[in-house]
């Protein structure tokens, strides 16, 4: 298998929020490559931790070869069980935990995973291959109303409508199997906005639906309780409004309990250099609060 590597977004900032002890406990909640645990296993002490949690078995076999670290525990699970997998090992709560949600650089760039308007390849989307919803049988399979309506809520798609039109149309001339497929039926359906395609927002509706993101997101918002321990620290990090605005407010809403603070009052964004070097970073948003 090819080796991939992903280039971890404010790296920096992220360990210095979250590593409050250096031989914690720690959770990566999205291991992807390893990027981020690789860096924050740089900082940590010989009897630190870290359990990265992925549902891309491609994934984490290729994390385990890029961290190549004993103090790394590599899990085949939503980052919503991690609770449970700690207890499973005698762990009652983490000193941090981050989450980089989103997708790898390596599951786009991969044609085969089907991510990519930029890329031929089978409409697939999952993050997790044994999982059985791909992104082939939603556009060929699902209602008009439906699929408007991940349109709408998920890729914040103006032309919802029109876009579930036309591929209602196009299923009855054969199925739509592959990602330029796809694009086609868009492109040829709505003009995009400036320089984004106007297939962006469908293909981000579509990942999200296919992976049930934002749900996942609201679960581990509602289970930090559970993962973080007293004076431990969760951070994540964001790319898109969605996410961004249920991640702010449940933070607002836990720091207003006052059993949690909010450690940045101001998101933390990528720099000048950073920016400049990793255009994936140009809309990370990170927060990250604190369990009193
Ligand atoms: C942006 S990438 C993480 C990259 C990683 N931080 C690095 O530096 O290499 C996001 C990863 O989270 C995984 N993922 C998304 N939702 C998940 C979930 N609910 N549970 C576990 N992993 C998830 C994806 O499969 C992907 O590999």
């Amino acid at each position: 298998m090819q080796q991939w590597t992903h280039i971890p977004v404010l790296a920096g900032p992220v360990a210095d929020f979250l590593l409050i002890r250096s031989d914690g406990v720690y959770v990566d909640g999205t291991l992807g490559l390893g990027g981020h645990t690789k860096f924050l296993l740089s900082r940590l002490g010989p009897q630190a931790r870290i359990f990265g949690f992925d549902k891309d078995e491609e994934a984490l076999e290729m994390a385990r070869r890029n961290v190549n670290d004993a103090r790394l525990t590599a899990v085949h699970a939503s980052y919503v069980q991690a609770p449970q997998v700690l207890r499973s090992y005698g762990i009652d709560g983490a000193d941090g935990a981050l989450f980089d949600l989103g997708l790898s650089s390596y599951q786009l760039d991969n044609p085969a995973r089907g991510f990519s308007l930029l890329r031929d390849g089978p409409l697939d989307m999952r993050f997790d291959l044994s999982a059985s919803l791909t992104a082939e049988e939603i556009v060929n399979t699902w209602p008009l109303a439906q699929l408007e309506r991940i349109l709408q809520d998920y890729g914040e798609e103006r032309n919802a409508h029109a876009i579930a039109m036309a591929l209602m149309a196009a299923r009855r001339n054969g199925k739509i199997e592959t990602t330029f497929q796809l694009k086609k039926i868009v492109e040829n359906t709505v003009r995009g906005r400036g320089k984004i395609h106007p297939a962006t927002q469908t293909f981000q509706a579509l990942r999200i639906a296919v992976n049930d993101e934002l749900a996942c997101v609201q679960e581990v918002l509602r289970v930090l309780p559970d993962l973080i321990k007293s004076g431990g620290r969760a951070g994540i990090i964001t790319f898109h409004s969605l996410e961004d605005r249920l991640v702010k407010n449940a933070f607002k809403h836990l720091s207003s309990s006052g059993a949690w603070r909010l450690v940045n009052k101001h998101v933390v964004a990528a720099g000048y250099e950073e920016a400049r070097q990793n255009p994936r970073s140009r809309s990370a948003k990170l927060r990250v609060i604190e369990r009193l």
